[in-house]
């Protein structure tokens, strides 16, 4: 059997990883400013998460959903306090599509709605609902274009007030930092105006961290940059360092009723060992901080670059776009520099490195990237 050929892939062949570096299987390192997708957010190979891992493997893999799971009681705990949201509660599942489509369908349970807001170069993932709200005719099959879906322009708050005042919309969902659309922010002013509008309209305000949580922006969400509290937030990517898992933070409003939502794998024994370590090690190493301090110093320095049209973003997630395309130049840094980053459309290099990032490894980021732009 062939594999489904849907991946263009780079001819390399990643065998070892530690920290912020991996090998290949010839032997040759490589910085890595792309963590797997942002999925790396304590780094590769972290000692203690490779025990907490190994241990729990080794005494219980998998339970299912129907008896106590006491380490998902204790991840709800620890993530509700690290993450300043202790009063919601939090459903387990095991990849970033299937948290919007459960925070959207929760949405439509609440308010008996079905229209969605989404937005302009949004990212939701590939699955049903969350790709109809994904912002690429290319990907949305034609068993999922149900016509649930309003794009708007981000950023754009007479756009929005003017569409909630219908007073029909189930949810609003945006990123808190569009990653796949290429870095872009939404506004505080943005983000306070849809905060008001939800609420006047009974419409549910889901927040996609996916990408931008769990640290990444240097704050644990990227919303909180603006001041705002949605009604459900989306996480997945850094939650367990690779180890497929994802949840749905639940605001206090929604009252959970048996059955309604329910998956085999989500929460397993195995993931939440995975998503604890992580935990305690951006805990212990203050890796938010780590990713709030390097990141500031690596937009600082990319600014200076004259080549670079713009970069955006926050903490370690970080957007360069360029006036021509960059597939060149990420092959250059790929190739001759050894360095792997990603990228967003044809102009965006996208930068998402693992949250452990240090400054003499975004120094030689910099040393590396300007040998090319020169
Ligand atoms: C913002 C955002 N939402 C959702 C997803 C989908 O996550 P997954 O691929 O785990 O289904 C992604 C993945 O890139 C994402 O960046």
């Amino acid at each position: 059997m062939k594999l489904f050929d849907v991946y263009p892939l780079f001819d390399v062949n990643i065998v070892k990883g530690k920290g912020c570096h991996v090998w290949d299987d010839k032997g040759q390192e490589y910085l890595d400013l792309y963590g797997g997708h942002a999925v790396i957010s304590i780094g590769h190979a972290h000692p203690h998460y490779v025990e907490a891992v190994s241990k729990q493997v080794a005494t219980l893999g998998f339970y299912s959903n129907s008896v106590i799971n006491q380490l998902q009681v204790e991840l709800a705990q620890r993530l509700g306090k690290i993450s300043g949201y202790d009063d919601y509660q939090l459903f387990l599942i095991n990849s970033g599509a299937e948290a919007n489509e459960n925070a959207l369908k929760l949405a439509s349970f609440y308010n008996g709605r079905t229209r969605v807001i989404s937005f302009a170069k949004a990212f939701h993932g590939r699955t049903s609902l969350a790709v109809e709200a994904t912002n690429n005719p290319k990907i949305i099959a034609p068993i999922n274009a149900n016509g649930h879906v309003t794009y708007l322009p981000l950023n754009d708050t007479e756009a929005v007030k003017a569409e909630l005042a219908k007073g029909d919309v189930c949810a609003v969902i945006i990123e808190g930092i569009q990653g796949v659309g290429g870095i872009q922010v939404p506004t505080t002013e943005f983000m306070q105006t849809l905060r008001t509008a939800c609420d006047e309209t009974n419409t549910v305000l889901i927040l996609d961290e996916i990408q931008s949580g769990y640290g990444r922006s240097g704050k644990f969400f990227a919303h909180q940059y603006t001041g705002i509290r949605p009604d459900m937030i989306t996480v997945a990517k850094g939650i367990a360092n690779g180890f497929p898992m994802a949840g749905v933070l639940i605001s206090p409003k929604f009252t959970p009723v048996y059955g309604q939502l329910g998956t085999t794998f989500g929460g397993n024994q195995l993931a939440c060992a995975a998503a604890l370590a992580v935990l305690d090690v951006m805990e212990a190493d203050n890796l938010v901080e780590n990713a709030a301090k390097v990141g500031s110093h690596l937009i600082e320095e990319l600014k200076k670059f004259s080549h670079i049209k713009e970069v955006r973003g926050e903490g370690l997630m970080i957007g360069l776009e360029f006036n021509e395309p960059v597939k060149e130049l990420r092959q250059q840094l790929l190739f001759d520099q050894k360095v792997f980053t990603g990228v967003s459309g044809t102009n965006v290099i996208r930068l998402l490195p693992p949250l452990c990032l240090s400054m003499e490894e975004a120094d030689e980021f910099i040393s590396r990237l300007s040998k090319l732009l020169k």
